[in-house]
C-alpha cells in the first residue's frame, strides 16, 4: 500500500472527529464528504486527478499510527492526487432518471 500511495504526487488524509451522537457523526461525515466532492471538482479544473481511497487502508491500525491519526478521529478518505496528461474516455452511464424514484403528489 505504501508503494501505491507513493505513486501519486501528493496524498491528503481527510478526517472527521468521532462523535458519540450518531446523528451528529452522520452529519459531520456528510459535510466532510461534500467538501471532498467540491475539492475533487476544483482539482479537476486545475487538471489534477484525485482518487478517493477508503477500504481496508483507512482502518488499518498501522496506517493510522504512521499517519498520526488520533483515537477520536475517523478517516473519511485518503485523496491520492496527480497531474494528468490525458483525460480517460468517459464510461457509459445509466441515465440519472433511471436512478430516481418519483413520488407524485
Ligand atoms: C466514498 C468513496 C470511496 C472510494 N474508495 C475507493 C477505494 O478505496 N479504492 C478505489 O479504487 N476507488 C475508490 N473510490 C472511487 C470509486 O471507485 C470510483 O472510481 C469513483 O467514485 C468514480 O466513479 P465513476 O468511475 O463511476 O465516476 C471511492 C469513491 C468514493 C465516493
Amino acid at each position: 500500500m505504501a508503494e501505491k500511495l507513493s505513486q501519486s504526487q501528493a496524498n491528503i488524509i481527510i478526517t472527521v472527529p468521532k462523535d458519540e451522537n450518531e446523528m451528529k457523526q452522520e452529519e459531520d461525515f456528510s459535510a466532510v464528504s461534500a467538501f471532498i466532492q467540491n475539492f475533487l471538482l476544483l482539482a479537476w479544473e486545475q487538471e489534477i486527478g484525485v482518487l478517493w481511497k477508503t477500504g481496508k487502508l483507512i482502518h488499518q491500525p498501522g496506517f493510522r499510527k504512521i499517519a498520526g491519526i488520533k483515537e477520536d478521529e475517523a478517516i473519511v478518505g485518503v485523496l491520492m492526487l496527480g497531474k494528468f496528461d490525458d483525460v480517460p474516455a468517459p464510461k457509459p452511464r445509466e441515465a440519472i432518471i433511471e436512478k430516481l424514484t418519483l413520488i407524485e403528489a
